[in-house]
């Protein structure tokens, strides 16, 4: 039926809209339906330890969308598997025993050290390095130390400035942060170094690595800028193909944008994770889209914002290791190249339902499988992709993801101000709170009194206690300040701010514009923080009898 205006149309047709509008209404509903099954019936995934509470959401929004969006789901990182043992450290652990053997070597070579030896610091004697693994060993307890720099000049004399990588004992992954921090060093009664001060995170800055091998590679998306301050354990800069050859030799599948864009997060990881499994599944590389749209719930403005870069909540270093990828640009750009210069084009196999199955199209040959989701929603999802039979083929790589090592970065930063010896408590309150109908008890059972109550019978006092919560009046703890040392997420501000790190290196993802610390971000890092508590106490089922998700659904 072609366009017409409705006014002009005979009764009769409007009818026929009327009831195929509501044929098709049905027929929605029973495609939900027959989803809602089929994610349910999905077969044990070991990579879908942290679905279960996807597909849950999944099922409980009646129009397929991921409403209930204000929650972070576990990334590969948090979540335990098989993988890592792969990628488990090369170097070794550095241990009392072995900076004592690394004692003994040194002494063995410097046969007698005399006071006046001693009288300046020399950052590469080997000893300063000795006397700082020893410190370090002492002052962070749950921190693993994998392999250090030597030592450079600080400042002025008598500072060094060390870099060293580490892990978390807490952390199930294996993945490794850097840090490199200043040192003030004294000498000893016995004539020996000790440390006199040791500075914060991040504070040796002469211990970074010169950056300049970052020099010509891109980093914004369109345009090449020279990087300032980049921390060098990042590399996600956005991989070239090289030549039109390679192009060529390449297999890809190209999902176009879908009714996904601007949905919440955890939709968006649900279909993105799709997608790169049919890739997987194909034995293709997959086109991304690093281009972002983040939904209203996160966004400080109240309103969907686009223009956000993967990069920002993702690891995409990670993820260009373990997934055959390339950036949607880049792919454009050379397909284009390849069909201006040459008399044959570049096959391609356009697929425009989701209907059509991975396991029909393992066969193609054609260079490109382009899947187009120009349907109306809820059929322009991605994620739709993986529903029914596909679902036993295609598996969705949670190892793959990981969150973005510069939010990361901030997590290890504030645990490491608590010396990662804290409790958490997590505190929902926010809309909930104020929905008295499904939650009737939340509001009073996270009032600051009853809070202080329940937690006088859970955590010692004046412990650092760390409160992750979407509460937005900073003053609402301020109880808890008599029986604890409360540390809030906007306590460490200055870690986002326009002086920070993070800021200098999210500005170079974005040309030159500031980033701004968005809802979403603030929520990864504040839950990321919670999980490295020593004990940690939930809203749900902890201080409250009320339901995660509204009356009589526990
Ligand atoms: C479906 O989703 C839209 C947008 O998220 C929402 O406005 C609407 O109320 C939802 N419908 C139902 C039945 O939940
Ligand atoms: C140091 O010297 C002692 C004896 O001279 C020897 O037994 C020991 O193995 C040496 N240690 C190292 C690490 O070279
Ligand atoms: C510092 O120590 C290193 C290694 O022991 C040595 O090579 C260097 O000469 C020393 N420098 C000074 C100024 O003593
Ligand atoms: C480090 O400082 C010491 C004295 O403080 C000086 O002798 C040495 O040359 C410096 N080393 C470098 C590499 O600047
Ligand atoms: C880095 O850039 C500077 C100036 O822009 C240039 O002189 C230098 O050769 C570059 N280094 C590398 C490794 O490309
Ligand atoms: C960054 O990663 C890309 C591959 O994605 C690699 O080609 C490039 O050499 C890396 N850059 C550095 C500086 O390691
Ligand atoms: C996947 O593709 C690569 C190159 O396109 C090929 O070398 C490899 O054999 C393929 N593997 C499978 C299992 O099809
Ligand atoms: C950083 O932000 C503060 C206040 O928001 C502002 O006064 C200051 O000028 C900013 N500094 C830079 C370098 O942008
Ligand atoms: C961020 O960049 C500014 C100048 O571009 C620099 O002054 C500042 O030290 C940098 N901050 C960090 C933490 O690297
Ligand atoms: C919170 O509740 C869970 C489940 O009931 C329980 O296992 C845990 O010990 C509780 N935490 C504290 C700190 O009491």
């Amino acid at each position: 039926m072609k366009d017409s205006n409705p006014s002009t149309e005979p009764i009769g047709q409007n009818l026929i809209k009327l009831i195929s509008n509501l044929c098709f209404s049905v027929f929605v509903f029973s495609v939900l339906i027959f989803t809602v099954i089929a994610i349910t019936y999905q077969p044990p995934d070991p990579w879908l330890e942290s679905a279960p509470a996807l597909t849950k959401l999944f099922t409980e929004t009646e129009n397929a969308t991921f409403q209930n969006d204000n929650s972070i789901i576990k990334t590969g990182e948090d979540i335990s598997y098989a993988l890592t043992r792969a990628e488990s450290p090369t170097s070794s652990v550095i241990t009392e025993a072995v900076i004592d053997k690394s004692e003994e070597k040194i002494a063995n070579l410097t046969l007698q050290s005399g006071c006046e030896e001693l009288g300046v610091v020399n950052c590469s004697d080997p000893r300063v390095l000795v006397t700082i693994e020893k410190f370090n060993l002492k002052a962070f307890k749950s921190i693993v130390f994998l392999e250090y720099q030597t030592p450079v000049n600080g400042s002025k004399s008598g500072e060094c400035d060390v870099a060293w990588r580490f892990r978390n004992k807490k952390e199930k992954s294996w993945r490794k942060y850097r840090d490199f921090r200043r040192f003030k060093l004294g000498v000893g009664e016995n004539c020996a170094y000790k440390v006199v001060h040791a500075g914060g995170w991040h504070s040796g800055i002469n211990a970074r690595r010169p950056r300049n091998r970052f020099n010509a590679t891109r980093v914004g998306k369109n345009t090449k800028v020279a990087p300032r301050f980049r921390d060098d354990e990042i590399n996600d800069t956005i991989p070239s193909l090289g030549s039109e050859m390679n192009f060529r030799k390449g297999k890809y599948l190209y999902y176009s944008r879908g009714g996904d864009y601007c949905k919440g997060m955890n939709h968006y990881l649900w279909s993105f994770l799709c997608g790169l499994g049919e890739a997987m599944y194909l034995n293709r590389t997959f086109v991304m889209d690093l281009n972002m749209c983040l939904a209203a719930t996160y966004s400080p403005s109240n309103k969907d914002e686009e223009g956000k870069d993967f990069r920002y909540y993702f690891d995409f270093e990670h993820l260009k290791e373990v997934a055959s990828i390339v950036e949607e640009g880049e792919f454009l750009g050379d397909w284009k190249k390849w069909d201006r210069s040459h008399k044959k084009r570049v096959p391609v196999r356009k697929v425009v339902s989701y209907k059509a199955t991975p396991m029909q199209l393992k066969k193609d040959k054609n260079t490109v499988i382009w899947r187009q989701f120009d349907a109306p929603e809820p059929d322009n999802y991605w994620y739709r992709v993986c529903e029914g039979q596909a679902a036993k083929y295609v598996q969705r790589p949670w190892h793959a993801l990981w969150k973005s090592k510069r939010l990361m970065n901030i997590v290890s930063e504030i645990s490491g101000r608590m010396d990662w010896d804290f409790d958490a408590v997590h505190v929902v309150r926010g809309g909930k709170a104020q929905n008295k109908e499904l939650w009737p008890h939340l509001d009073s059972d996270t009032s600051p009194d009853v809070l202080l109550g329940k937690l006088k019978g859970m955590i010692q006092p004046w412990r650092p206690l760390y409160i992750a919560t979407n509460e937005p009046f900073y003053n609402y703890f301020d109880k808890l300040r008599s029986h604890y040392k409360v540390h809030l997420l906007d306590d460490y501000k200055e870690l986002w701010g326009n002086t920070s790190e993070w800021y200098n290196e999210t500005i170079l993802l974005n040309n030159g514009r500031p980033v701004e610390f968005d809802g979403y971000m603030r929520v990864a890092v504040d839950t990321e923080v919670f999980y490295r508590g020593k004990t940690r106490v939930e809203t749900f089922y902890n201080l409250t009898k009320d339901c995660k998700d509204g009356i009589n659904t526990c």
